[in-house]
């Protein structure tokens, strides 16, 4: 029989029920498949939260100026659940989140510096990337995409066994991928797509995160930075370093992983298990190791979470205090100039342009760092231009390109690009409030009531507003 090979796609997680009854409904409980979904109900509430307030009912979140719908969630609620409303096909975050330890709302991480009522925080790819499979979004927006957003909820399994429809057909001729089966670089990879952010992540040039799947090599893909002296602070997406800092990673090298410690399907915890498989003749065996010596502490950047430390330190009571910042270095992947130079820019660390400068190839992640830093206007344009020639619906070029056009008296240039990035995400409040000042008023005042109806609660938007109407 002659064999014609097809490229298998994803399927989704409901395919494998059938076959898998017992593996699909243990891992169904899971944290992470149930990470993400469409909301069911939120119980009515009043609630303050970085000083606004807001009444949740009827599954939605109603402030003084408007209000918006509760339609999907991210979080399994182990830490905290926050929420995603579409508005025409575009998602944007809430500015509230449920927080599981203290049981209360309070402001979505990062919404506590605000002084009005903010509903325009596009939900990039990243964040469903992490917490949804299935990914529906489109392409040369910001924050658009299909309907659903993501066909499957949490993380399916073919996020950690690659894509199933070959296999579903015909189970025996085509394999799924078997993460602890894999070389230790690929079986990491299937964890640390989700588990690592570093300090920086590049991708390389022409790649995309987006397209890895399971089984294959990350470093193909992008390269993670960390500050060479940055294993203190305890980061919520850090188990990676951390472990990678712990004595044991060191010493046991590549048969210490993830899949040690926990199962996947079931979430069962085999620590102690692990501890003494390679530890047998330790102290305190009748004691849980972890308790000592993976200490709990709350995360630098989880707002109310507390997290497992996994350096495993030697004496938990001694822990060294961060030797401050240095130089970032590749944690996976390689670090070339372009690499470099991005990275440092995403840190705001002055080092950027140097690497920048000397990046191969100077595409369009390169043109516009470069563009952000760059003092003559005239040479700021002519990169922001050739961003656009790569990424046409590039918000930030097509922003701030306007804003060097309008100073330089084009005008109708500055229009059509302002009214571009409205098309990538509508709620971009320079944008907006740029157009409504080179505008004739009847369009101005148009464009500021659709902006508003994206983000009712900005004030610099309504008093632009209220000026056009009683010049
Ligand atoms: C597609 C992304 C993704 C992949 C792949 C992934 N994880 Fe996760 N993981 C998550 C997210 C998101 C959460 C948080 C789930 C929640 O509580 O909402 C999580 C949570 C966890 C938790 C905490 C569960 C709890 O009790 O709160 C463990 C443990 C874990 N993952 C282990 C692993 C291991 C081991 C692998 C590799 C075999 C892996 N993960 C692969 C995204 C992923
Ligand atoms: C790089 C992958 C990644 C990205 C991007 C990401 N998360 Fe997470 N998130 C995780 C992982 C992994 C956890 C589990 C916490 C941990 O690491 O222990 C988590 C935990 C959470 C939790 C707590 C869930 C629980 O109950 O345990 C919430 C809420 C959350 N994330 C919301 C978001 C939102 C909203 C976004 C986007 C705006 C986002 N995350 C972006 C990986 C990611
Ligand atoms: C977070 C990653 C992850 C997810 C999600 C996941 N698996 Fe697995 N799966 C693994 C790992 C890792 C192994 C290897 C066995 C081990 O190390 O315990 C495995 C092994 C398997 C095996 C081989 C037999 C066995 O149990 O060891 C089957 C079958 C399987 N998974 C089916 C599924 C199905 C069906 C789903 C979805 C309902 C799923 N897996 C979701 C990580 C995952
Ligand atoms: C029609 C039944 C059927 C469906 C549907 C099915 N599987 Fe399987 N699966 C099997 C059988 C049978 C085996 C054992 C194959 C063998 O031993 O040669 C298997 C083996 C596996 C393995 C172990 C590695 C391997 O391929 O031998 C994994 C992982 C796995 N399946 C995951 C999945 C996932 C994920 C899905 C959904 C996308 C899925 N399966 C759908 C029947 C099925
Ligand atoms: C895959 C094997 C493996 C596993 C699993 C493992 N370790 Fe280790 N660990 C080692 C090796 C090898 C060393 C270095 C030699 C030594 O000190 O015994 C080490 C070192 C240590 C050290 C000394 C670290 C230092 O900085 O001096 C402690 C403490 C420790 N392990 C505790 C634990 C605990 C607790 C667990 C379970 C949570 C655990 N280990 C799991 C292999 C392992
Ligand atoms: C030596 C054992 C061990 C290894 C290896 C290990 N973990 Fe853990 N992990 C634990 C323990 C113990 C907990 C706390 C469990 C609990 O409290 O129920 C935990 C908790 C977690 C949590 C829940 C949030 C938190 O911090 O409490 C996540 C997410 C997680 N681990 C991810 C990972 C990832 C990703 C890897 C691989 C880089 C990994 N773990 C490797 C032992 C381990
Ligand atoms: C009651 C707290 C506690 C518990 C429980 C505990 N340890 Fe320790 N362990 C310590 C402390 C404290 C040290 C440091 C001793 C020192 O450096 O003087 C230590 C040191 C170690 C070391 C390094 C010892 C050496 O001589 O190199 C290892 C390995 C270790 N523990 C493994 C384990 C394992 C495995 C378990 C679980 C079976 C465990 N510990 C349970 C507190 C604990």
């Amino acid at each position: 029989m002659i064999l014609f090979l097809a490229v298998a796609v994803f399927v989704g997680s409901e395919p494998c029920r059938p076959c898998h009854t017992e593996t699909a409904e243990a891992y169904a409980r899971t944290p992470m498949a149930r990470s993400s979904g469409r909301v069911e109900s939120v119980p009515p509430a009043e609630v303050t939260a970085a000083g606004q307030r807001y009444r949740i009912a009827a599954n939605r979140l109603a402030f003084d100026q408007g209000s918006a719908a509760f339609d999907y969630f991210i979080g399994s609620n182990s830490h905290g659940r926050s929420y995603l409303f579409e508005r025409e096909g575009f998602l944007f975050e809430l500015p509230v989140t449920w927080y599981a330890s203290s049981q209360a709302w309070d402001a979505s991480p990062g919404y506590e510096k605000y002084t009005e009522v903010r509903l325009d925080r596009p939900v990039e790819r990243n964040c469903l990337l992490c917490h949804a499979s299935q990914v529906r979004f489109v392409r040369g927006t910001q924050n658009r995409y299909g309907d659903p957003p993501f066909a499957d909820n949490g993380v399916g399994c073919e996020r950690c066994h690659g894509p199933g429809s070959e296999h579903v057909r015909d189970p025996v001729t085509f394999p799924m991928v078997t993460p602890a089966e894999l070389d230790p670089e690929r079986r990491d990879a299937v964890c640390i797509q989700c588990h690592l952010s570093g300090v920086s992540r590049v991708a390389r040039a022409g790649r995309r995160l987006t397209d890895f799947h399971a089984g294959e090599r990350l470093a193909d893909y992008v390269t993670y930075f960390v500050w060479d002296a940055s294993h203190q602070d305890l980061k919520v997406t850090s188990h990676v370093e951390r472990l990678a800092a712990s004595g044991c990673k060191r010493a046991a090298g590549d048969k210490l992983w993830c899949g040690t410690c926990h199962e996947p399907h079931t979430n069962a915890d085999r620590t102690q298990a692990a501890c003494l498989g390679c530890h047998s003749r330790a102290h305190h065996a009748a004691e849980q190791c972890a308790s000592c010596h993976m200490p709990k502490f709350s995360a630098a950047d989880a707002g109310h979470g507390v997290f497992t430390d996994h350096s495993i330190p030697r004496d938990p009571a001694h822990r060294s205090k961060a030797a401050g910042h240095r130089q970032l270095v590749p944690f996976l992947g390689t670090a070339d100039a372009r690499a470099l130079g991005i990275a440092y820019a995403e840190a705001g660390d002055p080092r950027a342009r140097g690497y920048l400068l000397r990046a191969q190839p100077a595409d369009a992640a390169v043109l516009l760092r470069l563009a952000v830093l760059e003092q003559d206007s005239r040479r700021a344009a002519a990169l922001y231009e050739g961003v656009l020639r790569e990424e046409p619906g590039n918000p930030t070029a097509l922003v701030n390109l306007g804003a060097l056009y309008a100073a330089g008296g084009r005008t109708q240039d500055a229009a059509r690009l302002w009214r571009r990035a409205l098309e990538t995400n509508p709620a971009i409040e320079g944008a907006a409030l740029n157009l409504s000042q080179v505008l004739p008023t009847e369009q101005a005042r148009a464009v500021l009531v659709q902006y508003l109806g994206f983000n009712p609660g900005s004030r610099a938007a309504r008093s632009r507003l209220a000026a056009l109407r009683h010049p």
